[in-house]
């Protein structure tokens, strides 16, 4: 306490010094003049103290999130916090821990908060910029009658005056009937949005618009571009987030057309105009966030193909505390366009807003149900909707008192009319959880397209397409069923460990796999009942980011194309802790072998090296009552790599002869010497793998996608044979190969993990004790870490592929901050959090795998009904299938799971050709690897 008071004289003496910044404080942020900070403290810390000590000016809470602070000081160069927090620690640890507390042992985290660019518009890319405006076609000659006849009733019954209803084809296509979003007989119902509001996160809103005044919500609207309460566009560029606005919320009214929930509320974000600091967008996604039930967003990093880039760790924060807190609860809805890059090869899992669990993605069809030329893929993407391609565009709002336009388009046209339709499902149900609405976007969205091959079943009998996700949204059938939907039960998650690999990836075709197992057991022991999302956190080291792809293939054979190659990515990395996220995999049940494919396909210099991954499963719990809420994210949640790097597995190229056992052979065969050939098996004996896989010599050819202008590098539509086709039979040629190499497998890797077993439970119990430690955030305030703080923390939005660049920082990081927390006499009151070990307490005794969708319905209109006493089915029975592999893990206990799970990671390289037919498919077709890889 001695110490403490010392530091408080100092601190006063600060803050008289900076007692004339006092007069600035203001909630409006003026970066001209002053330097702002955002700290995470201790909720026992008070920030009057910090501010003391570090004569700072206390601003306020950050947003809605609890415990995070804003701090000002006057404009320097250095980061004065990062100083005086580094000094305070070496005062400590000069004094050897023989210290009273000071307010600074609070400090969780900092960051000072650097403007960076502001995102990119998903505006649609001009090919030709000199060409007029997209034509009108709406009332060209070849309008059917009948649906006109339509349209004018809907507009005589509902009053509908405004004059540009009849070209809003997207509500009612006369010239292609069946193509817009079905939405009149909602608004015939009575649904057009009352009692919703939906955020604009743009450029601004005109809400002087004659068409978006009547229902302008100004509570829930700021302007932090210019720091003023009206989002009001003062660029002349600024018209993007009007015409957003009016394809949701214009007015039925004399003016220009109608949006899609016209009755809706209307709030304007502006952060897309100037320079931002991560604070403020984080402000912005949270802002008014009971009222503001959803936040359109039609940006994101540049679509050129090159970018990689995701929300830094307070926006990221922001967004889970949103899913948390906002909407009273239940979760704000966030809606991301999905990017208009596709033309670049640009893909949504490179951008870590589309591909984060908390927002809906949505890539865009135009006015015929075609794959517009720049509409971004990915697994990560939810839905497609309509928007700008084939000669037409949207017809809207625009920026003026009575101005619509009638070309606006991209991507970002796309995402707003979803989240206009969600409104819509709000209004008939505001209890929907953010969960409920992405399974009913899901469950309700109807295929188009359906000759295009990329399409495949998943194992809930719904189709995936990576252009077109799971289908075009179809307002009146997701209402419908939102009407009598169950509310899903609370989130579980369930993490793999860090899986080791360090292998070279085989340039061509071959692909280097990495299968891990998953049982019941563990589902069990972390309460988790069924897939929502899958996330893959992944290192690769590369010369040429642009050359890998990744696909993720679950124990149902369902295929996520998780990441593809890119030809303008020319970036001399490869992935750091890069996270991709599948929706592909929803309702599964997640028991068996997952396994990674990582390729490099395009043969030239520039190779690399898979490091490690982290496979993780988010989805519903099977006791609400044991779920428990994701802590926040911190940016050492990756750095537990090293912990378990001595212990890494070796992974192995195997082949399966046909009808012979495994047969493990060495890595080091360099399958891309003879990638028409077998790898050579040699035995090793150390190997802790087996596996199967066969294939070969199926090269990848890339399959052209629907839209014409893009090809993509779709590792062969592996997804089994229903992949090109809609036949059922998918279910049925599961896994008899898999069984016999379970089986074979298992004599080795139960002997495998009885040594290592003894070994990682060992490294583990160091582990356990360096725990605290790892989690300690202090690291980031050392002097080495001073760039991370700047650049790679506030500063990696703005600074595109920043995040491939560099290196293995993260790992020195956590090295750094353990001998950092060494210093310390007293341990981090950092909110520590082990999940697997917090949630696996308990739940272990769910023997029968309870699962409530219906599989036996292959039309569109799957119902899903809520887990059921009565109607609940044992997922097709796989888990008898998988019981073998549990007895590798019947020892499987609380505290040795993490060891137990590292043993079940099995890896091998697919180099071979060998062509099996007992692949598991047990069919005519070329083996389902040889087809996949
Ligand atoms: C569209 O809405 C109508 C009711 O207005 C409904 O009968 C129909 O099933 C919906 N879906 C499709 C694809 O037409
Ligand atoms: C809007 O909310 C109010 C108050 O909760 C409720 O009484 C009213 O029925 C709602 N209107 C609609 C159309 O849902
Ligand atoms: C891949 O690993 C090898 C062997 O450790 C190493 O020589 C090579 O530099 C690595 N490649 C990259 C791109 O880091």
């Amino acid at each position: 306490m001695k110490w403490s008071s010392a530091l408080l004289g100092l601190a006063g003496l600060a803050s008289t010094v900076s007692a004339a910044s006092s007069v600035r404080r203001s909630v409006h942020r003026d970066h001209e003049t002053n330097d702002y900070y955002v700290l995470h403290l201790n909720p026992e810390t008070s920030p009057d103290q910090v501010a003391l000590h570090l004569g700072l000016v206390h601003e306020g809470q950050l947003g809605e999130l609890d415990d995070h602070h804003v701090f000002s000081s006057d404009k320097t160069e250095h980061d004065v916090v990062k100083r005086e927090l580094s000094e305070h620690k070496r005062r400590k640890r000069d004094l050897s821990g023989v210290t009273g507390s000071s307010a600074l042992d609070g400090v969780l985290f900092a960051q000072k908060q650097v403007l960076r660019k502001p995102w990119e518009k998903r505006v649609v890319p001009q090919r030709n910029p000199t060409s007029p405006a997209l034509q009108v076609r709406a009332d060209a000659t070849a309008a059917k009658p009948e649906v006109v006849a339509k349209l004018n009733q809907v507009a005589n019954t509902l009053g509908i005056k405004d004059p540009i209803f009849k070209e809003q084809w997207h509500l009612i296509n006369t010239l292609f009937p069946g193509h817009d979003v079905n939405v009149t007989g909602l608004w015939l119902e009575g649904i057009t949005g009352q009692n919703t509001t939906v955020a604009i996160v743009d450029d601004g809103l005109d809400m002087y618009s004659d068409d978006l005044k009547p229902n302008y919500y100004a509570k829930g609207s700021y302007d932090f571009n210019d720091k003023g309460p009206e989002p009001r566009p003062k660029l002349s560029d600024d018209k993007h987030g009007t015409r957003c606005a009016g394809e949701i919320s214009a007015a039925k009214n004399d003016v220009c057309g109608v949006g899609v929930a016209y009755d809706s509320k209307i709030a304007g974000l502006r952060i897309l105009s100037k320079a931002i600091s991560d604070a403020d967008e984080a402000v912005a996604l949270n802002y008014d966030f009971d009222n503001n039930l959803i936040y359109s967003c039609s940006w994101g990093p540049p679509d050129d193909g090159r970018s990689m880039d995701a929300p830094g760790i307070i926006i990221r924060r922001a967004m889970l505390n949103a899913v948390q807190k906002g909407r009273k609860g239940l979760g704000s809805i966030y809606v991301f366009a999905s990017g208009n890059g596709a033309a670049q090869e640009d893909n949504c899992n490179f951008d870590g807003y589309t591909n984060s669990i908390y927002s809906i993605t949505v890539g865009a069809i135009d006015y015929q149900g075609n794959h517009p030329y720049y509409s971004e893929k990915c697994s990560a993407s939810l839905v497609v909707t309509y928007s700008s391609g084939g000669g037409e565009a949207i017809h809207t709002t625009d920026v003026g008192t009575n101005a619509c336009y009638n070309g606006h388009g991209g991507t970002s046209a796309a995402a707003p009319l979803a989240a206009g339709i969600f409104a819509l499902a709000l209004q008939v149900r505001p209890d929907l959880t953010w969960r409920d609405m992405q399974y009913l976007v899901m469950l309700t969205a109807v295929p188009v397209n359906t000759d295009d091959p990329g399409w495949q079943k998943t194992s809930i009998g719904k189709y995936y397409s990576h252009t077109f996700a799971y289908g075009k949204v179809d307002s009146y059938g997701l209402v419908e069923m939102a009407k009598t939907w169950k509310n899903v039960k609370p989130q579980a998650r369930y993490y793999s460990p860090w899986v080791h690999v360090h292998q070279a990836i085989p340039q061509g075709d071959v692909g280097l796999a990495v299968s891990v197992e998953i049982t019941e057991d563990m589902l069990d022991e972390a309460n988790f009942e069924r897939i929502e999302h899958v996330t893959v956190t992944m290192n690769v080291e590369h010369t040429r980011r642009g050359d890998i792809s990744v696909d993720l293939i679950s124990p149902d054979n369902v295929v996520s194309h998780l990441s593809v190659t890119r030809k303008n990515d020319n970036i001399a990395a490869g992935y750091e802790d890069w996270t991709f996220m599948s929706v592909v995999h929803w309702g599964e049940f997640g028991v068996g072998k997952w396994t990674l494919v990582v390729k490099d396909t395009i043969v030239n210099e520039h190779s690399g090296n898979l490091t490690d991954f982290h496979l993780k499963l988010w989805g519903e719990c099977i006791d609400a009552s044991k779920a428990t809420l994701l802590p926040m994210p911190k940016e050492t949640d990756d750095d537990d790599h090293d912990i378990t790097s001595t212990t890494t597995l070796q992974a192995s190229t195997t082949t399966l002869a046909p009808g012979g056992p495994a047969t493990d052979t060495s890595v080091a065969a360099h399958p891309s010497d003879h990638p028409d050939r077998p790898v050579k098996p040699t035995a090793k004996p150390t190997s802790a793998t087996t596996s199967t896989n066969s294939q070969g010599a199926s090269p990848a050819k890339p399959t052209s996608g629907s839209g014409g202008s893009e090809t993509e590098h779709e590792t062969a539509p592996s997804a089994t044979s229903s992949h090109t086709s809609w036949l059922p039979a998918f279910m049925a040629n599961m896994s008899t190969k898999k069984q016999i190499w379970v089986y074979g497998a298992l004599g080795a890797i139960i002997a495998f993990c009885l040594g290592l077993g003894i070994y990682l439970y060992l490294a583990r119990r160091k582990r356990l004790r360096n725990n605290s430690r790892d989690n300690y955030e202090f690291e980031l305030l050392d002097e080495e870490e001073g760039e991370a703080l700047n650049g790679g923390g506030g500063g990696g939005l703005g600074s595109h592929s920043e995040k491939g660049l560099g290196g293995r920082k993260g790992r020195r990081k956590a090295t750094r901050g353990r001998e950092l927390y060494d210093a310390f006499a007293d341990g981090s009151e950092d909110e520590d959090e082990d999940d697997m070990e917090g949630e696996s307490s308990g739940s272990g005794s769910h023997g029968v795998r309870r699962f409530s969708l219906s599989l036996d319905e292959d039309d569109e209109d799957d119902s899903y009904d809520e887990v059921d006493a009565d109607r609940r089915r044992t997922y097709h029975d796989k888990s008898a299938e998988h019981l073998p592999t549990t007895t590798t893990t019947a020892n499987t206990n609380s505290t040795r799971r993490q060891v137990v799970d590292e043993d079940e990671a099995q890896h091998h390289v697919i180099g071979d050709d060998s062509d099996d037919s007992e692949d598991e498919d047990g069919d005519t077709q070329p083996s389902r690897n040889a087809r996949l890889l």
